[in-house]
This record gives structure tokens, C-alpha cells and sequence, in this order.
């Protein structure tokens, strides 16, 4: 057998490792710096140490903390312009997915020319651009240090994925104390979205002996960790086994890629502006059904172990459907609103089927699924929510 496992990134991790931001930047004699982050990062207060601590170190900084939800390109290319103008000769993101894969597609546009969606595909970025230091603060798409980078594309509505080493951040600092604030809601629906990763990239074509040993460790550190952070926000021990858990995921997705859940997420997201993490979180007990009936036995089994299910003595043909309600269960527990409620309406059900056909995550799922069976599943979600 032939693997291959990748991780460009520098990857440090535990509490407190944020504040090695600005040595870490005169390690790389980086001067000024181009902090890409969001209003609500901001208004949390998590922008305040950070910029701190670049001033007292008479760095130059120019931030750009207007980035919306589901990253769209427009703000790329604002944030690629005003990174120019400026000289940048670092970039820094601090924040969910949405800022660092801003950062991320701005920084392919420093170095390649564009319009950026050239990139959009399997190793398309030819040249890497500056230096970027990535600091999430939610434990959700572990864009800190995947290979990928996910932009809406506005006029086409669609979600372009840049997938490749040149995409990656260079450092990324991941603090479980940047989420130790975070609000329950969001919580959920990030954590949901780690666990979808762990769980797809376990049952991917491209899973690997390195990934098969690190995600179902992901799979039950986020599923053990999440309703009782859900719950208690204050609980910091399950807050740090989320991040980990997510981490493991990352490290797992950037090299198998995903599947049918992120398939459906993805133009939940284009379409009528569904948060990435909660499309996930609302598609992923179907999406796992849909796809079960090509996952190994002993792969079942070991999920079911991971969420912590009895195993003994009960068959995959018990186990696999089990999984599928223990994680429609937890949404019910995370209170993740229902497809309806996350504003999503039943005529863009035909559009959103074609398209999930066309996700790179599509490549990668065990079961090849046609646009109706997805329009089936769209359907069998407006119908658990009773409409
Ligand atoms: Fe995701």
C-alpha cells in the first residue's frame, strides 16, 4: 500500500500559545502585518491582546476585521488590495473559518495573479505567498492548518475550494482559551462541524492508515466534549478536549477530504447564506446514513465506539443505524435549528442537488450519489422538521 500525509503548517497547541504571536512574527522579521479577523471577534474582545502586543512591539498593522460568514470573494479581493497598498509582509488571522480562509485566499492573490477562482480545485495555487500565522478562536473547520481554503463565489453562488499546500498557513497557534467565551450556539454548531470532519474523513476513499489511527480519537474527544461545553460553557477541560479533538479532524479532512454532508452543506451555505457549521450540523445524521451502507464493518464499530454506543455482542448491521440516531440525538441536545429555521426554502432544493454533485467533497464520499438522491435527503430534512 501507497499513503501520502501532509502537514504544512507549524502547528503549536495548548493554552495560551496565542501570546507567541508577536515573537513568532520578529522571529520571521515580519514588520507589517495584515491582521484579517471579524466584527464579532472584535466585539468579543479578542482582537485587544493581540493588537496589544503587535503595538508594544512597534509593529506596523493594518486590520481588516469586516469579514462576513461565508467568506465571500468580494472581501478577498478588498483584503488581497488593501494588503498591497499597505506592503504587507505578514499575514495574520485571528478568528473562525471565515477570517482565515479570507486570509488564506487573499494571500494566494499577493503572490499569483488574478481573478482568484482560477485557483478553485486540487493543487491550482502555483507560488506561496507571505507568511501567515493563523489563531482561531472557534474549534470548528480547522482552516488553522488544513490545506484548504473555502470563498463564496457571489455571482456564481457557488463555493470555490482552494485545496493545496500553498493554501495552508504557514504558524498556526491554536488557544483553547479563545473559546472559552463562546456562546452556546455557536459552540454547537462549530463543534458539529469538527465532528462532521472527523467523521468524513474516516469513511473517505482517501482515508489512510495516518488518518484511520487519528480521527475515531477525534471523533470521541469532540462527541464526549461538546454537550457538556454546550451545556457549561465554563467548562474549560471539556472546551480543550473540543479543540484537540478538532485539531486530530483537521489533520485527517486536509488529507482525505470530505463528504456527502459538506456535499449538501456547501450550497446550503451558497444559496441561502446557511453558517458552514450549521448546514453540517443539520445535515450529518442523514448524510452518514446515506453513505453507511459503503463503510467497512470494522470502521462502524469503531465509530460507534467513539461516541461511546455498546458495541458488544450487536452487529454493524445495529451498529450503523445506531450512529445515525445517537448523531441526530445530539442535535436535538445541541438544540441545531432545523433546516427551515437556518432559512434555507424548498424551491432551492433542485439547485442546491445539481451542485452538491459538483463539491470536491463529492470525490471523495464512499457512495456516489445522483442529484435526486440528494434532493431526497434535502426533502427527508424538511420533513423532520414537519414541513
Ligand atoms: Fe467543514
Amino acid at each position: 500500500m501507497q499513503t501520502m500525509f501532509t502537514l504544512p503548517t507549524l502547528v503549536y497547541f495548548g493554552r495560551g500559545v496565542s501570546r507567541q504571536l508577536v515573537p513568532l512574527l520578529e522571529n520571521q522579521e515580519a514588520k507589517r502585518i495584515f491582521l484579517v479577523s471579524d466584527p464579532g471577534v472584535r466585539t468579543a474582545g479578542l482582537l485587544d491582546a493581540p493588537l496589544n502586543g503587535l503595538q508594544e512591539a512597534g509593529l506596523q498593522v493594518r486590520l481588516f476585521a469586516e469579514v462576513l460568514p461565508n467568506a465571500p470573494d468580494f472581501q478577498v479581493d478588498a483584503a488581497a488590495e488593501q494588503a498591497r497598498d499597505f506592503g504587507a509582509d505578514a499575514f495574520v488571522s485571528i478568528g473562525g473559518g471565515s477570517s482565515m480562509d479570507t486570509a488564506k485566499a487573499a494571500n494566494i492573490l499577493l503572490a499569483n495573479p488574478g481573478p482568484l477562482r482560477r485557483y478553485d480545485g486540487l493543487n491550482l495555487v502555483p507560488k506561496p505567498g507571505l507568511p501567515h500565522i493563523a489563531i482561531p478562536t472557534t474549534a470548528g473547520t480547522s482552516s488553522e492548518l488544513t490545506v484548504a481554503a473555502v470563498i463564496s463565489d457571489e455571482k456564481n453562488k457557488k463555493k470555490m475550494v482552494f485545496f493545496g499546500r500553498n493554501v495552508a498557513a504557514s504558524i498556526a497557534l491554536i488557544d483553547p482559551e479563545l473559546t472559552y467565551g463562546l456562546p452556546p450556539a455557536l459552540t454547537a454548531s462549530t463543534g458539529m462541524d469538527a465532528l462532521t470532519h472527523a467523521m468524513e474523513a474516516y469513511i473517505s476513499t482517501a482515508a489512510s492508515p495516518v488518518t484511520d489511527a487519528l480521527a475515531p480519537e477525534a471523533i470521541a474527544l469532540i462527541a464526549a466534549g461538546l454537550p457538556l461545553a454546550y451545556r457549561n460553557g465554563a467548562d474549560t477541560e471539556a472546551r480543550d478536549k473540543i479543540m484537540l479533538g478538532c485539531q486530530l479532524a483537521g489533520c485527517c479532512f486536509s488529507n482525505t477530504g470530505l463528504g456527502i454532508v459538506h456535499s449538501m452543506a456547501h450550497p446550503m451555505g451558497a444559496h441561502c447564506h446557511v453558517p458552514h457549521g450549521l448546514a453540517n450540523a443539520i445535515c450529518l445524521a442523514v448524510g452518514m446514513r446515506y453513505s453507511m451502507s459503503r463503510v467497512p464493518g470494522h470502521k462502524i464499530r469503531r465509530m460507534a465506539e467513539a461516541l461511546g454506543l455498546k458495541t458488544e455482542n450487536r452487529g454493524e448491521e445495529v451498529l450503523g443505524p445506531a450512529i445515525c440516531s445517537t448523531l441526530k440525538t445530539l442535535t436535538e441536545t445541541l438544540r441545531i435549528p432545523t433546516i427551515a429555521q437556518a432559512g434555507v426554502t424548498k424551491d432551492k432544493i433542485p439547485v442546491m442537488a445539481e451542485d452538491s454533485l459538483k463539491e470536491l467533497s463529492t470525490v471523495t464520499t464512499p457512495r456516489q450519489p445522483t442529484a435526486g438522491e440528494v434532493a431526497a435527503l434535502y426533502r427527508e430534512l424538511f420533513a423532520h422538521a414537519g414541513q
